[in-house]
């Protein structure tokens, strides 16, 4: 029967189901439309991971090195990023509105690398995040670092925030120098976050049983890169992080630091979004 033969009642299809597509990602389920919306152009629907790039450093480190002229390095690899997590000086100077890149938005702040770097507040309103168009906030929480209480305090005033919004936050695991980045850290941090309201948790990765951080962090975990590595390596990485269960990455100074940005963020892509093997992806960096 073709349409123009559809009777008015056929065209309600009143034996056919309402459709009710599931939202896939890990703990995402009970959320709000937006929520749920801003998270899915973050993580990609199709494998709920994401390959977002960090380039907040200079919201307390300055110009580091690579984003130097964020202009010139940064927005020709937003095509290949699914997110970009950047400051709202950055994104209204410097990053073209036109992009279309999902922004994670920095919205703690506070002291410099002069000072004691937990000792942060809340840099940014909720109004100016849904005002940016930003599909999630980034907050810092400093577990075990002198400032704990306060870290935990502007995360769960944004959390409250983003609930009224639709906007998720992203909780940063920050390891302070006297911390062991062991597993039994990580789960200690990355736990307390989400329990407490964040909607994603990034943190690092620890070669021992970093599977055991992911499988007991009930909302998606993606993996700080840190400091530059070898491209091999941080690709290894990268990859093992998501094989043990992290839903993608959040890398700064391992792409805009290496020696080709382009290839090495379209390399990383190929490990969270092909599962493409270290060595696999490195030749595929080595070929630019
Ligand atoms: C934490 O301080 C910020 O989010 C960093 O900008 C981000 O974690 C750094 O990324 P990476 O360690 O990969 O350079």
């Amino acid at each position: 029967m073709t349409e123009h033969e559809m009777t008015g009642h056929d065209r309600f299809a009143t034996s056919v189901p309402a459709r009710a597509e599931p939202f896939g990602l890990k703990g995402s389920a009970g959320l709000d439309w937006g929520m749920q919306n801003r998270l899915a152009r973050v993580f990609r629907p199709s494998d709920g991971r994401t390959v977002m790039l960090a380039i907040d450093h200079g919201y307390f480190q300055g110009p580091t090195t690579g984003l130097e002229r964020v202009d010139l390095s940064i927005v020709p690899l937003l095509a290949h990023a699914d997110a970009l997590m950047t400051t709202r000086g950055m994104v209204r100077s410097t990053i073209p509105a036109a992009s279309g890149t999902p922004i994670v938005l920095r919205a703690s702040g506070g002291p410099s690398i002069l000072r004691e770097l937990s000792n942060e507040q809340v840099a940014v309103g909720m109004e100016d995040a849904a005002r940016i168009n930003a599909c999630a906030v980034a907050v810092q929480v400093f577990i075990g670092g002198e400032f704990e209480t306060q870290s935990v305090r502007n995360m769960t005033r944004l959390v409250d925030a983003g609930q009224r919004y639709g906007i998720p936050v992203l909780a940063v695991t920050a390891v302070g120098k006297e911390l062991t980045r062991d597993a039994r850290y990580l789960r200690l941090a990355t736990r307390i976050c989400a329990e407490l309201g964040a909607h994603v948790v990034k943190t690092y990765y620890c070669a021992e049983d970093f599977d055991t951080v992911a499988a007991a962090c009930p909302v998606p975990l993606v993996m700080a890169g840190g400091k530059k590595l070898p491209e091999l390596d941080a690709l290894t990485m990268a990859y093992r992080a998501v094989e043990e269960g992290a839903a993608g990455v959040d890398m700064g100074r391992n792409i805009f630091a290496s020696e080709d940005p382009v290839a090495m963020i379209r390399a990383v892509g190929a490990v969270v979004h092909e599962s493409a093997k270290p060595q696999v992806a490195h030749d595929q960096f080595l070929r630019r």
